[in-house]
């Protein structure tokens, strides 16, 4: 009989990472898929479709399948699987339905949107599916020590989602998640700019104006960069001069959020482990944790020593890593609680 194969699935909102057991991390691009709306097949994906978004005729439509942490397009999400599975890496249905697959998600899931993701699963034909938080495998792939009588805490900042969790042995003792994180502030600067200058920008390039621009330093210097939209008014092609001041006027009042989140999961945290936690700190991952300035604007407001992970973007997928090595150990089948 063939060998069983491992398969990590880090279905983000933003991002998109598959890890195959021996080979590594096979696939790491946008969530996002492309359609020709004619004959319904896959015109791109990744990479290439992220590149289309907001420029494409009726014809074609682009799709990202997941909304704050969850799925919701069920046949794109298929679809862009499908996809990596058989162009990126010639995965066979056979080997699928005899694979091992870990797939992530935020820890504050309702029941039906963890079904959705076992959904999904079967309808890849994956029939030993097991379905992990993000904050764990995110924990174990940036190298924290939770298997000891330790409290660890982990915050993943990531594109729909902001995650705080606490762990201890092995496991996670307590979790919360916003939905309030990297495409709301997109969202935010969009409504912010046509407001205040009349000058409408698309989704890419707002989301490339928070990541230039965004800066939690107190002391941050001004700075100003030039950006291309439509004036809503005359409906013609106009630039507009973004400041670091506009971005940060959207940046500090979520990132307090993010700040109220982890206060409040430290509040219900038994003592033992949250004095483990004030002594050791906190963890960041994701792509919003690259943001300048992050460590200290956390720890001005809780005392808490913060470190960003080395590897925030892959940490997740490489978790799964651990996961499947150890699955004897540490996965249990959904389907068979
Ligand atoms: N340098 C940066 N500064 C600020 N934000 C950044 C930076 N680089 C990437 N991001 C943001 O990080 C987010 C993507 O992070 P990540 O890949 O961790 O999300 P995800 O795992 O897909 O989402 P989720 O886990 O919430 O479903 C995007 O919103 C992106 O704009
Ligand atoms: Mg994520």
């Amino acid at each position: 009989m063939a060998e069983k194969i491992g398969l990590g699935i880090d279905l983000g909102t933003a991002n998109l990472l598959v890890y195959l057991e021996k080979k590594g991390i096979i696939f790491n691009e946008p969530s996002v898929v492309a359609f020709d709306q004619e004959s319904g097949k896959i015109v791109a994906a990744g990479i290439d479709a992220h590149r289309m978004i907001g420029k494409v005729h009726s014809k074609i439509s682009v799709i990202k399948p997941l909304k704050n942490g969850v799925i919701s397009d069920m046949y794109a999400a298929k679809e862009l699987l499908t996809y990596v599975f058989n162009k990126v890496q010639n995965i066979t249905e056979k080997e699928l339905s005899n694979s091992s697959t870990v797939m992530c998600c935020p820890s504050e899931v309702t029941k039906i949107e963890r079904d959705i993701m076992i959904e999904l699963a079967n309808n890849l034909g994956i029939k030993d599916i097991f379905i992990e938080e993000e904050i764990k495998a995110g924990a174990l792939g940036a190298g924290l020590e939770i298997f000891k009588s330790k409290g660890v805490m982990i915050v993943d900042i990531g594109g729909g989602t902001a995650d705080v969790g606490v762990l201890s042995f092995g496991d996670i003792v307590l979790s919360r998640t916003i939905r309030m994180s990297g495409n709301y502030i997109d969202a935010e600067i969009m409504k912010q700019i046509k407001k205040d200058y009349k000058v409408e920008i698309g989704e890419l390039t707002s989301e490339k104006c928070k990541i230039e621009l965004a800066d939690l330093r107190d002391n941050a210097p001004l700075t100003t960069i030039r950006y291309a939209g439509r004036d809503i008014v005359r409906g013609i092609p106009k630039y507009v001069e973004i400041t670091s001041e506009d971005v940060r006027r959207i940046l500090v009042p979520t990132y307090t959020e993010i700040v109220k989140l982890i206060t409040a999961v430290l509040k219900d945290t038994p003592p033992e482990l949250s004095a483990d936690i004030y002594e050791n700190g906190l963890l960041l991952t994701g792509g919003g944790s690259m943001i300048k300035g992050i460590e200290d604007f956390i720890w001005k407001r809780i005392q808490v020593p913060v470190r960003i992970a080395k590897n925030p973007f892959t940490c997740v997928a490489e978790g799964a890593k651990y996961l499947l090595k150890n699955r004897g150990d540490y996965l249990v089948n959904p389907m068979q609680l």
